[in-house]
């Protein structure tokens, strides 16, 4: 397993963990935690070993409160525009994953944070996360994909008032909105976080992929277009032993095992 500065990266079975570490700055995001992410996630993408990828924050306090803030007085234009695009990469690389990832939102998931956290296909917060895109209020705005992903899973209104106002909202609201899939007690989610992950982690990885696949790029299509996708994916799957496995357990009342063949 490879050694990282800034975050963690544990197996549980065929879980893989990535815990964002730099608690002292809230877990906040500097360039060598980017660059880590992303290796780490090209290393999961690759290991056929890894079936979920589950990402947490260390400690109880945040998920990540964003780019680390501290980085900014130094960067000019040039190098601003860099960032935002390397963030939006590395965060990118999140929804074309093959495999599914949740975020668990151990608390602040500002910024950045939420960001990340909007690329992933799951999020489930503990009790007391506050969950915002405060960049308003440092005289700049989202620059990770924020202001694209934000108003496609909670809608224009709320977008926003999450994007130009700058307030954070509470799990609970979140919950309201659609912005996460559950709320849990804080001590649970790592329980929760592990039973949903070990659930992806048990389903058909090729149907998955592509479920996962239509839903983020298939629907950037038009409708007709985006149905014709799906048609030929549904036919690819035909070809695969997991779905011969799927209807046999299914006519055999058998828990099926798909092994992504
Ligand atoms: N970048 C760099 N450092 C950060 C940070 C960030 N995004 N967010 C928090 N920190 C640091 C704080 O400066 C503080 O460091 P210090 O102990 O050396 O002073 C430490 O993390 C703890 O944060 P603190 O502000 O003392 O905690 P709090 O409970 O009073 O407030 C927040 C928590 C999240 C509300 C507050 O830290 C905050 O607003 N952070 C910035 C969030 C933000 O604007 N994110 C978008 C960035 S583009």
């Amino acid at each position: 397993m490879a050694e990282y500065e800034t975050i963690k990266v544990e197996r549980d079975e065929d879980i893989l963990w990535i815990t964002l570490n730099r608690p002292h700055r809230l877990n906040a995001f500097n360039d060598v935690m980017v660059r880590e992410l992303s290796d780490a996630l090209d290393r999961a993408e690759e290991d056929p070993g890894v079936r979920c990828i589950v990402i947490t924050g260390e400690g109880d306090r945040a998920f990540s409160a964003g780019a680390d803030i501290t980085m900014f007085p130094k960067l000019t234009p040039d190098r601003a525009v860099e960032a935002s695009r390397l963030g939006q990469e590395v965060f990118t690389k999140i929804e074309r994953m093959s495999k599914p990832v949740i975020a668990a939102i151990n608390g602040y998931c500002l910024g950045g944070g939420l960001e990340l956290a909007l690329a992933c296909d799951f999020r489930i917060a503990a009790e007391h996360a506050e969950l915002g895109n405060p960049e308003i209020r440092l005289g700049i705005l989202p620059g990770w994909g924020g202001t694209q992903r934000l108003v496609r899973l909670v809608g224009l209104a709320k977008a926003k008032e999450i994007v130009m106002l700058g307030d954070r909202i509470s799990a609970e609201e979140a919950l309201k909105i659609g912005l996460v899939n559950k709320v849990v007690p804080f001590e649970k989610l790592r329980e929760e976080a592990r039973a949903l992950a070990k659930r992806l982690a048990e389903g058909p990885p090729v149907a998955l992929k592509y479920a996962k696949w239509l839903l983020n790029f298939g629907t950037q299509a038009p409708l007709d277009i985006g149905q014709r996708l799906e048609a030929g994916v549904f036919g690819v799957l035909f070809t695969t032993k997991d779905m011969r496995e799927g209807i046999e357990a299914f006519m055999s009342k058998r828990k099926p095992e798909f092994k992504g063949e």
